[in-house]
């Protein structure tokens, strides 16, 4: 590789210049025989998985073919997730094992980024006990990549770039999370499916989360570049594009233009052609009038909705710098009900939050029977280190918790069973998947995202209709129909 010795700081070598470095290296083992491969692993949520897009996407434009496994691969980058303990620990055993593999391979190249590598004392951590790493980067560096790549097969020094930053927070520079630049390649796992990134960041510093403080404050993309992306994937024959972002409802604030989401949102379901938009996540302060008016009067948008409660008690609530109340929460549920009453209603809840007391706890199961969610993701509490609340009294015991969050499922489950048994006989607009399931048969997802099981033909990543025969905790059967006139 030409870089001069003296300049193969990653910093030094810009992104356009890495990639052709890389691409001669990859072109030369190519030359000799050898097919050059990468393979990028991923943890945790979907804007996780849309940001290892990207960097397949990267992978891809320095010469790599994208394979699926470990083994095989020269080049592995791992996208970690920092949301709770396991989460952590479960990345952390993976790239142990890759030492294994990188002993019969010593010519791999391991990096490691996502939320966990952008933490200071968990880079530091990356360069002390795992030395087959060769480089971590924080979420904001996901277009340095090749220049990291680059200095390292030049000969460079292992990389740990989180490690040099000033903590994360409010103290931290504006610029350490600048923008992702626009031009990404991207390699999308679906051909039927897209994210769509509108926003990055956030700014509610919910007590128990560490997500602000990897991720950084909120930056918005521009709408005009956001429709274009849309545009682009619905021509090319995408049927579901989901816009993500930490809180996504939140979209608009700080852009010289004057957007919010519902304008957004308006502005894509104009797009002509057959495809639904979802978003996620929403933050239920964000939830206005508009936004619901805008959901109902556009069929393009998915008449479903994920708003995590996180919590029935008030108390608790404001204990999470959540900034509103039960009662609030269920005033947003009831006017989304109001405009769209078929409209299928997700949460998140956290079990076992410092501090609560049986009869908060109870609180919550009182909002899930109010609420009556088709389906709820619940988490135990998870202290993260550097947050407030790992700061608060955890008086509870491991068993309390475990207890409480079996109950909690209890209550959920014969919802979401009866929830899903109400849909048996409705006629659905199922987008069926990119490939049958391992028994062979298609299935797909409704307009609630929930997974259906069809009987008779259907193309893969296509809308059919089908009639609801049956319904599981977790799967509908359907079968296919003609399309009502
Ligand atoms: N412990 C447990 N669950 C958490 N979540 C976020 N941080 C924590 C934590 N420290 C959950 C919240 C959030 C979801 C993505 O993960 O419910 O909505
Ligand atoms: Fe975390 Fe709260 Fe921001 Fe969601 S809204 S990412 S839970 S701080």
């Amino acid at each position: 590789m030409n870089i001069p010795k003296n300049r193969i700081s990653p910093f030094d070598i810009d992104s356009a210049e890495a990639v052709s470095h890389v691409r001669e290296y990859t072109n030369s083992l190519r030359k000799s025989g050898h097919e050059p491969k990468a393979y990028v692993m991923t943890f945790g949520c979907q804007q996780n998985e849309a940001d290892s897009e990207k960097l397949a996407g990267l992978c891809s434009l320095m010469g790599y073919k994208i394979i699926d496994t470990a083994e095989e691969a020269d080049l592995v980058l791992v996208n970690t997730c920092a949301v709770r303990e396991h989460a952590e620990q479960r990345a952390l055993s993976h790239i142990g094992e890759l030492k294994f593999i990188k002993e019969k391979n010593p010519d791999m190249i391991i990096g490691v980024g996502g939320c966990m590598a952008s933490r200071q004392n968990r880079a530091e951590k990356l360069k002390v006990s795992f030395p087959h790493v060769d480089f971590s980067f924080s979420t904001a560096q996901i277009h340095l990549v090749p220049s990291f790549i680059a200095a390292r097969l030049a000969g460079g020094r292992r990389f740990f770039p989180a490690a040099n930053l000033p903590l994360h927070g409010d103290n931290t520079p504006d610029t350490y999370y600048a923008d992702f630049p626009e031009d990404l390649p991207v390699v999308r796992g679906s051909t039927s499916r897209a994210w769509v990134s509108i926003m990055y960041g956030c700014n509610n510093f919910c007590t128990y989360c560490i997500v602000p403080y990897v991720r950084g404050r909120e930056r918005s993309r521009r709408p005009a570049d956001i429709e274009a992306e849309v545009r682009r994937l619905v021509e090319r024959g995408y049927r579901e594009i989901t816009l993500l972002g930490q809180n996504v409802n939140s979209y608009g604030r700080g852009l010289d233009e004057n957007v919010d989401f519902p304008a957004l949102l308006e502005r894509l379901a104009k797009i002509d052609g057959e495809f639904r938009i979802r978003f996620t996540t929403s933050h239920p302060k964000d939830v206005s009038p508009d936004l619901i008016r805008v959901m109902a009067e556009n069929e393009k948008i998915a008449r479903q909705f994920h708003l995590p409660i996180q919590s029935g008690s008030d108390r608790i609530l404001h204990a999470m710098n959540r900034k509103y109340t039960a009662q609030s929460y269920f005033e947003k549920i009831d006017a989304l009900r109001a405009a769209m009453p078929d409209i299928t209603l997700t949460t998140d809840i956290i079990v076992g939050f410092p501090g609560e007391t049986e009869a908060d706890f109870e609180d919550t199961l009182t909002a899930l029977r109010r609420v009556r969610y088709d389906m709820i993701f619940s988490f135990i509490y998870s202290p993260r280190e550097g947050t407030p609340a790992a700061k608060m009294i955890d008086s509870l015991t491991r068993e309390e918790k475990t207890e409480r969050f079996a109950r909690l499922l209890e209550v959920q489950n014969a919802i979401t069973l009866e929830k899903n048994k109400a849909e048996i006989g409705w006629i659905e607009r199922v987008l069926t998947d990119d490939a049958p399931g391992e028994d062979g048969v298609m299935h797909g997802r409704n307009e609630g995202n929930k997974i259906v099981r069809l009987t008779g033909s259907a193309e893969p990543g296509q809308f059919v209709w089908a009639r609801i025969t049956d319904a599981e905790p977790y799967l509908l059967h359907g079968e296919i129909v003609p399309p009502p006139r």
